[in-house]
This record gives structure tokens, C-alpha cells and sequence, in this order.
């Protein structure tokens, strides 16, 4: 079986698809293309509920676009009450399985229930929607339940990823100005209990906006409380009393109410606050779970991601909720206790829809086959893929040992700023190619351009923009419009800018080649090499830092860093690189610890005094030096790192 060739799906699996053939899939497109308004506004009156309708689907003043203007919707009615009010009230909503391996099946009922109590919560202590909220906890059932009762009340959340540390935390709480934080005493990862409390305590020291600290109970281990700012979780749910304490109607809120701000890296050292509202983006992740994941009522639908970043929102929570979907929650880590713990879930749950990156495709594929053929697969029906390029002995390895060569694979290009998936084959629809997103979804318009914004022919390279607004588009950045008009909308006139390069081949597939910019894509997780090395110069031995991303056989890219010292400084380097990869783990999370740490007397720059991470970047990649280097202000610096590598 060729891996570069062209896999359409089985007969079987088009006669069930609730897109079929290429004409299913050209006919949507053609719609959209001719009408998007008329599309868009079908398909939200189609799948949405509204309490009041829109006066407009669409109010487009670049960079700034409202979908649905004047409509009243909430995600969280959508999400649970119309389901509960149907045949699906007895449906698992949240299937969750803990990694010590206790499992809660919440059906959109309880969860309803859940949700509304926490809500009430919130309520009674004052909050209301134009309120933010931080929510810091680790993957249990409470994480969503949070983020739905936020979201019934119009309070604006912002989830941190556990991983982060409790500097990223502060600077996220004082950037989104949150008055309340919602954590838990702490979360499990291969049995060690992960303290998310005491971090919440250090960040929280420095930010006075946060009236409540509210903890869930998760390993009930010792962790101190700070009287008149800390509450239990339970203790609050516990004094709720009276009828109405499981009943807190959603409120009706603006289609353009901010739903959520999630922290991503760009292309400085301070992380900007993607913010997404609320009837577009419903729409566009309500719609892209049948189109992508051709979702059926009775699938168990698994997103391994961590509710923490934007596949979690979307894909774990919003998507699968709203579309009434079990959604399988998983805690833990895939090598817990052992290497299949994943392909017990899948067997266990007997899971139909399986959507992960690349950088766990190849963690698995590195401990053999074994651990996936010794449990039953046969429930699964289609595989997804999300965060990265997924090369193909990746794709072969997941088509063949986990799909048994039957199951379509989606590969799904997105971004925490398109919040839902943009490019990815309708599997009953579209053939895949190994590598390849495909084509794009419906009212997607991308293109490759040039330099100068000029489309460049098929089959070569450029940079990926898009021509004009879809509804789950970010619309802003949190409190900075000027960065979010530089960063997105200036670089090619009119179109949004991706910072990626890809280039799309003469049937049309795009072929997504990586960052343009300085950002790393470690694990599928993002991470600005600015970040990092702001990290690093706060250290007091630290001169000089310049961060590259390196190719990894497991996780894409590692952290690579030069660091030059300050004078009297140096010692034991091996120490000292030992302490500064703790360093940042420490500033940034865990996830960000530097796989390397490189001492050096001076960095490669420009005449005009500019780090040439270009030079440093090929140094790691080939370890050689070509391209331009005259306008270097020292060759000798780069000539002296080169022969380092080459010595190692
Ligand atoms: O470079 C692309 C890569 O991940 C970036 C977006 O990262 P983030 O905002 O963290 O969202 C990740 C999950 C949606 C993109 O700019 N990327 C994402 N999906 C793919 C991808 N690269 C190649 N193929 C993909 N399927």
C-alpha cells in the first residue's frame, strides 16, 4: 500500500456519511461560496437554538466582523437544556474515566443539573456576565462543568492548561482582569499528585482584582486555605438550599458576548488573549463536528486533548456538547499505568471516533505494535488528527495498526484563533492524502500568497492567509486591537495572516508546511521563542538568550537555547544548563522545559544589533550555516557554534 497515493473512503462508509462524495462535499462549497450569509444563516437557524433572531448574519468591517448581529443565544442552553429537554436526556454528555481509573458517566440531564448548581454558586456570590473568570484545574468533569456555568451566566473564562506555572497564571488573571478563580487542591499524572492550589496561591499574591479562590476536592491532600478569599467547592455547593438551587435559567446573551479568551504564544514575549464570542463561534464548532467528524447520536466521540488548549474547547467541550454528542474525558497520561492505556479506553468504551495529534501517534508507535494488538479496535470508525504536520510513516502507522486500514483519516488544520477547524476533509466525502488537511471547510476561503500578497502557482510554497470572515474567527485580542490588527490583518491587506507556509497542489489539497514566525510547535503545544528567552534573561547569570526550535523525532520540535552568560559568570555548565531548563519550566510550565542549553561567547547578529535566529535555527536543522550571512556583524560567531555542534 503506497503512502503517498489517494485513500477515498469505502463504499460503506459513504452510504452513511452525512456528507457523500466529492459532490456532496462541491455542493456545500458552492453554496457557501455564492451566498455565505444565506449559508450561515441556515445553518444556525438549522442547528442553534436562539431566543431572539438576528437582525443580520453578518457585519463585516475588516478586521472586526459580528455574526448574527442582534441575535440572543448561550452556549451553555445549547450545550445542555435542549438535549436534556429531548430524547438525548439520558444520554452520556461527559464520559470520564480518572487516572487512578474511576469512572463518572454524566448524562446531559446530571450534567444540566451539575452545571446549574455550580452556576448558582457564582450567582449567589455576585457574579455576572461582563465578569471573568480563571479556571485552573486538572481533567475532571468539574473543569467543563465550570466553563458551562460561566458560560450560562455570560461570565467570560479563561482555562489555563495545568502545565502552566503560577507566573504564566498571574499574567493571564492580571491580563484578563478576572475576579474569581476556579481550581482544585490539585490533579493526578502518573500517580504524583500535581499542586494546582499552591500555584494559584503564589499568583493570586499579586493580584488584588480576585475576590474568590473556589477549589473542587480532586487528591485531598493537605492545602491551605486563606480565610475570607478561599471556599470549597462543595462547602459553596452545600449551602445552596431551597427549590430553586438545580434550576439557573441561561441567560440570554448577545451573539457577540465574549464566550472565552484563551492564551496563545506569538510572536513576542507576552501572550495574547484570542478572544471568542458566542453565536458564530457555536455555529462554526457545532457545524464542523457532523462536516469533520461526521458525528452520528449513537458514536462515543474521544478528543484526547487537554481541555486547556483550543482542541479541548472546541472539540471536547463546545462541539461535541452542542452537537449532543458522549464525549469521552480522559485524565491521565497515555502511558499510565502502562503503554495501552488508551487502547483499553477504546476497547473498554468501545469509542467510534478517535481525534489526537501527531506527537502521541509517534510516542506509541515508538513502544511497538503489541500494546494496540492486544485489545479490540473493531468500534472505531474514523480516526482524526490535530496540532501538527503528521508525516507519514505517522499516518501509515495510525492507518494501518489503529484503523485496520478502514477507518478515514482527518487531518485538521486550525488554530486557537479560527476557533474550530478550517481545513480537513469531509471523510465520506473527501479522499485523503497522507499529510495533506485537504480542502477547505464550506465559507473558508484560504490562499497561498508571495511576499507581497500575491497568489503564487500551485505546488509551490507560500504563506497561508485567509480571504474573508468565517463565524468562529477571532475577534479580537483581549484589551490590545492594535496588536490584533498588526499581528493579523496588515501583512497581506484584507486577508487574515496564519504564520503558516503551505502550498497547495494542483487538486486543490493544502499541504501545511509549519510556522513562518517565531513560534515553536513543541508537542502540538505553541510556544513563542521570545517567551522563552525573556524567561531566560530574568536569570540573574544571563546575558543573552536566543531560542530556536529543533526537529525531534517524538514531539516535532524541542526547545534548543544559546545563552550567552554575563561576565564573571559560568562554572559548572552542565549545573547551570540543568538550572536554567528548571528556570523555565518554572517561569513558563513544565511543557516548556528546554530540551537543550547551549553556552556560547556571543550570538549571531545583524549589523543592526538583531539576534539572526535564522543562522541558529540551521545550525540545529543541518548543522551548517548557508542563505545570506553578510549583513552578519561577526561571521566568527556563527562559524564558532557551527564547529561546536559538530564536536557534540
Ligand atoms: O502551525 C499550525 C499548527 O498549529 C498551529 C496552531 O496552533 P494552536 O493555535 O495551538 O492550535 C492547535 C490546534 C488547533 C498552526 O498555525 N497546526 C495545527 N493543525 C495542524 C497544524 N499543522 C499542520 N497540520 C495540522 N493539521
Amino acid at each position: 500500500m503506497s503512502i503517498t497515493g489517494i485513500y477515498p473512503p469505502s463504499d460503506e462508509f459513504v452510504r452513511q456519511a452525512h456528507v457523500q462524495g466529492m459532490e456532496g462535499y462541491r455542493e456545500l462549497y458552492r453554496r457557501a461560496e455564492q451566498d455565505p450569509e444565506a449559508f450561515w444563516g441556515d445553518i444556525a437557524a438549522r442547528e442553534i437554538h436562539w431566543f431572539e433572531k438576528w437582525k443580520e448574519v453578518l457585519d463585516w468591517k475588516p478586521p472586526f466582523a459580528q455574526w448574527f448581529v442582534g441575535a440572543k443565544t448561550n452556549v451553555s442552553y445549547n450545550c445542555l437544556d435542549r438535549h436534556a429537554a429531548s430524547h438525548r436526556k439520558n444520554k452520556v454528555a461527559i464520559l470520564w474515566e480518572g487516572e487512578p481509573g474511576e469512572q463518572r458517566f454524566l448524562t446531559y440531564q446530571e450534567l444540566l443539573r451539575l452545571v446549574s448548581r455550580f452556576a448558582n454558586v457564582l450567582k449567589a456570590r455576585g457574579y455576572k456576565a461582563g465578569d471573568r473568570s480563571i479556571i485552573y484545574m486538572p481533567m475532571i468533569p468539574e473543569l467543563p462543568i465550570a466553563m458551562l456555568a460561566c458560560a450560562r451566566l455570560g461570565i467570560t473564562h479563561s482555562v489555563v492548561f495545568g502545565g502552566f506555572s503560577a507566573e504564566a497564571l498571574k499574567a493571564r488573571i492580571q491580563d484578563l482582569g478576572a475576579t474569581v478563580v476556579i481550581t482544585a487542591d490539585g490533579g493526578f499524572r502518573r500517580v504524583k499528585e500535581m499542586k494546582l492550589k499552591a500555584a494559584v496561591d503564589e499568583a493570586v499574591a499579586e493580584c488584588p482584582g480576585v475576590r474568590d479562590v473556589i477549589v473542587y476536592r480532586r487528591t485531598g491532600s493537605d492545602t491551605a486555605m486563606q480565610a475570607g478569599r478561599d471556599s470549597w467547592w462543595h462547602d459553596l455547593d452545600a449551602a445552596l438550599t431551597g427549590p430553586d438551587a438545580e434550576h439557573c435559567p441561561a441567560v440570554p446573551l448577545d451573539s457577540e458576548h465574549p464566550l472565552f479568551v484563551l492564551y496563545t504564544s506569538g510572536t513576542t514575549g507576552k501572550p495574547k488573549g484570542i478572544l471568542h464570542t458566542t453565536g458564530g463561534y457555536l455555529t462554526h464548532v457545532t457545524a464542523t463536528m457532523k462536516w469533520v467528524f461526521d458525528l452520528k447520536d449513537e458514536d462515543t466521540y474521544w478528543c484526547s486533548a487537554d481541555i486547556g488548549w483550543v482542541t479541548g474547547h472546541s472539540y471536547i467541550v463546545y462541539g461535541p456538547l452542542s452537537a449532543g454528542a458522549t464525549s469521552v474525558m480522559y485524565e491521565g497520561t497515555l502511558d499510565y499505568p502502562q503503554f495501552d492505556r488508551w487502547w483499553r479506553l477504546v476497547e473498554k468504551y468501545r469509542v467510534n471516533i478517535l481525534y489526537t495529534s501527531p506527537t502521541a501517534i509517534r510516542a506509541l508507535i515508538r513502544q511497538g505494535d503489541h500494546w494496540p494488538e492486544a485489545h479490540d479496535l473493531s468500534s472505531l470508525r474514523l480516526l482524526g488528527s490535530v496540532g501538527e504536520p503528521i508525516n507519514p510513516a505517522a499516518w501509515e502507522w495510525y492507518n494501518r495498526v489503529i484503523g485496520k486500514g478502514r477507518c478515514p483519516i482527518v487531518d485538521t488544520w486550525w488554530q486557537t484563533e479560527t476557533g474550530g477547524i478550517l481545513i480537513a476533509p469531509m471523510p465520506g466525502a473527501v479522499p485523503a492524502k497522507p499529510g495533506s488537511g485537504t480542502l477547505p471547510m464550506p465559507g473558508v476561503v484560504p490562499a497561498i500568497v508571495d511576499f507581497h500578497g500575491y497568489p503564487v502557482e500551485p505546488g509551490h510554497e507560500g504563506f497561508l492567509i485567509l480571504r474573508g470572515p468565517w463565524p468562529g474567527m477571532i475577534r479580537n485580542i483581549w484589551g490590545d486591537p492594535d496588536r490584533f490588527k498588526e499581528q493579523y490583518w496588515t501583512k497581506v491587506p484584507g486577508a487574515y495572516f496564519t504564520g503558516d507556509a503551505a502550498r497547495c497542489d494542483h487538486d486543490g489539497y493544502y499541504w501545511i508546511l509549519g510556522r513562518v514566525d517565531d513560534v515553536m510547535n513543541v508537542s502540538g503545544h505553541r510556544l513563542s521563542t521570545m517567551e522563552v528567552e525573556s524567561a531566560l534573561v530574568k536569570h540573574p547569570v544571563v546575558a543573552e538568550a536566543a531560542v530556536v526550535g529543533k526537529p525531534h523525532e517524538i514531539t516535532g520540535q524541542a526547545v534548543c537555547c544559546f545563552v550567552t552568560l554575563k561576565k564573571g559568570q559560568g562554572g559548572d555548565h552542565d549545573k547551570l544548563g540543568q538550572e536554567l531548563r528548571q528556570w523555565v519550566a518554572h517561569e513558563i510550565g513544565a511543557f516548556a522545559r528546554p530540551e537543550e542549553i547551549r553556552f556560547t561567547d556571543a550570538l549571531p547578529k545583524t549589523r543592526s544589533g538583531k539576534i539572526m535566529r535564522r543562522l541558529l535555527r540551521e545550525i540545529v536543522t543541518s548543522h551548517t550555516v548557508t542563505g545570506d550571512v553578510t549583513t552578519l556583524e561577526d561571521l566568527s560567531v556563527v562559524t564558532n557554534l557551527a564547529a561546536q555542534q559538530d564536536e557534540e
